[in-house]
């Protein structure tokens, strides 16, 4: 099979059991997504495929074949080497440890496409407003698939505030 990664094309052959996460960080060394509880419940090995956030421990790669992947270490666009979400990070001082920081960008880089795209999260009250207005609130609930440990989370909402 073959993945486009990172804007990349690469072919692999691949065990049908093999997840995506495993797949990126073994055989791309791409070892930036991390595995946390491996059970799609702590967002840290979030990734983006075709545009939209994923974890990449319950994504079998197979099913992904001639996908577009990101991964945090694609999203660096600007001169300073950073995405405008990464910077945001950094200035507000959103986290601790790291280990949650690349699943808490590349799911807050997808949560703003979504946002912007208009789509509505479990507390959006106008559903048909189209304009989605990301308060603190939104954030929240739209990121809340992404646990830390070390309780940034205040200072991770501020900076997807500043980014958005
Ligand atoms: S490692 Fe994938 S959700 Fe925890
Ligand atoms: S910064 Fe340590 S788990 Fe989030």
């Amino acid at each position: 099979m073959s993945l486009v990664v990172n804007g990349e094309e690469h072919t692999f052959e691949v065990d049908t059991r093999r997840s995506l996460l495993d797949l990126l960080r073994e055989e791309l060394g791409l070892t930036g997504s991390k595995k946390g509880c491996d059970h799609g419940q702590c967002g840290a090995c979030t990734i983006l495929v075709g545009g939209r956030r994923i974890v990449g421990c319950l994504a079998l790669a197979v099913a992904h074949r001639g996908a577009e992947v990101v991964t945090v270490e694609g999203l660096a666009q600007s001169p300073t080497g950073l995405h405008p979400v990464q910077e945001a990070f950094v200035e507000h001082d959103a986290l601790q440890c790291g280990f949650c920081t690349p699943g808490q960008v590349c799911s807050a880089v997808g949560m703003l496409d979504e946002a912007r795209a208009g789509w509505p999260s479990a507390v959006t009250t106008d559903l048909a407003a189209g304009d989605i207005h990301l308060d603190a609130r939104e954030i929240r609930e739209r990121m809340s698939g992404n646990l830390c440990r070390c309780g940034a989370y205040v200072n991770i909402v501020a900076a997807i505030e500043a980014a958005r």
